[in-house]
């Protein structure tokens, strides 16, 4: 007798964007206190793409999904309107309320599908697989489209040097299937979790109901983004090992560990700190945050493309997913990677 099925979700499709306007290390240096150097010594990052006036997380989120439904069509065959659940991770979405995600389904042309907003800033690709993946394995949606996509240039202080030396726009997304724990493709589980008492490390204080507008700029900056970098840091590297390494435990990687680990990209530092915990060698950690810098939600899906563009990702490999930002918030999964149909797109909107 074969043994049951295990329900799970199944990756096949992947796409990515990122917005034409380029801004180099020089470009900040240009107009803030501030080095190519320092930058490049401090965080790894070389370069950052930044959406123009007028253009909307909405827009990238969009192009990502449009790119990831073109590759799930081209693996399976199957038309995008199979698609009957949008989940979009974003902390900066086009009005702060409704959700961007309805926008977004209506844009691709999905029709009456449910649609959501996922908020756990940097971790927030990894709470929407992982929403998505529980609404496909309890039979409440088929076929998924997540997307982490995010626009934090519109937040940043202008005159705040570290910020707007890490942070670039971006996004990036994956098409999920129901299918069975055994495939290749299957998201094999999730570790999660949260520590409010972190909350004030990473936020935009004002803007919500406890500091609501009034019409007026809001005082000492507190519409802008601000981020403690120093503790951040420690966190970060705390629990995205930590999650990790309980997730490699739980899914039985623990002898042979992963092949490749895809950390959000915040910082070359925090990679290289995370990879030493797990004891991984440099080429097992992805890394792309030289070219993009810290696309939040986007930060992971965006790896990935750029990993398998580049041959670094390839089927077969057993592979990590790991995150870790506002909130404080964690988040890991792991899957071995699918073969997909189509190499995928150029990364540009
Ligand atoms: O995505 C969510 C998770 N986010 C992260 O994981 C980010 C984690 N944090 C970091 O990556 C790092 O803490 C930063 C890159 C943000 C900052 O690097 P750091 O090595 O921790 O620097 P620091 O904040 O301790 O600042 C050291 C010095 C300070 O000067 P003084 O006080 O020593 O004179 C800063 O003012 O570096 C200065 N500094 C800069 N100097 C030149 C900070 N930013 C810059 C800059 N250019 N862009």
């Amino acid at each position: 007798m074969t043994p049951a099925a295990t329900p799970a979700a199944v990756v096949c499709g992947i796409g990515g964007s990122l917005p034409e306007t380029v801004v180099s290390n020089d470009d900040l240096a240009a107009e803030l206190d501030t080095s190519d150097e320092w930058i490049r010594v401090r965080t790894g990052i070389a370069q950052r793409h930044v959406i123009k006036p007028g253009e909307a997380t909405s827009d990238l989120a969009v192009a990502a999904g449009r790119r990831a439904l073109d590759s799930a069509r081209a693996q399976d065959g199957t038309a995008d309107d199979a698609i009957d659940l949008v989940v979009l991770a974003t902390s900066t979405p086009d009005h702060p309320c409704p959700a961007t995600a309805p926008l977004v389904a209506q844009r691709l042309g999905l029709g009456g599908v449910a649609a959501f907003d996922v908020s756990a800033v940097c971790t927030g690709f990894v709470y929407a697989l992982a929403t998505a993946a529980s609404m496909l394995t309890a039979g409440t949606a088929r076929r998924a489209l997540v997307i982490g996509a995010d626009t934090f240039s519109t937040i940043l202080d202008p005159g705040d040097r570290t910020t707007r030396a890490i942070f670039g726009d971006g996004a990036g997304a994956v098409v999920l299937r129901a299918g069975d724990a055994a495939e290749p493709g299957a998201l094999l589980g999730f570790d999660l979790g949260s520590d409010g008492a972190g909350a004030e490390m990473i936020t935009v204080r004002a803007g919500g109901s406890r500091q609501r507008s009034t019409g007026q700029p809001a005082p000492d900056g507190d519409q802008w983004f601000s981020m403690e970098g120093r503790p951040v840091f420690t966190e970060a590297v705390l629990n995205m090992s930590k999650s990790a390494q309980e997730l490699i435990d739980r899914v039985g990687w623990t002898a042979e560990g992963p092949d490749r680990v895809v950390a959000h990209q915040a910082n070359v530092r925090i990679l290289r700190a995370v990879g030493d915990q797990l004891g991984l060698d440099e080429q097992q950690i992805v890394v792309n945050l030289d070219r993009v810098g810290n696309t939040v939600a986007g930060s992971i899906p965006l790896a990935l493309v750029d990993a398998l563009a580049s041959g670094g990702l390839r089927p077969g490999h057993r592979v990590l997913l790991t995150g870790f930002g506002g909130g404080l918030t964690w988040g890991s999964t792991a899957l071995v990677w699918p073969e997909l149909a189509t190499a995928p797109h150029p990364v540009h909107v």
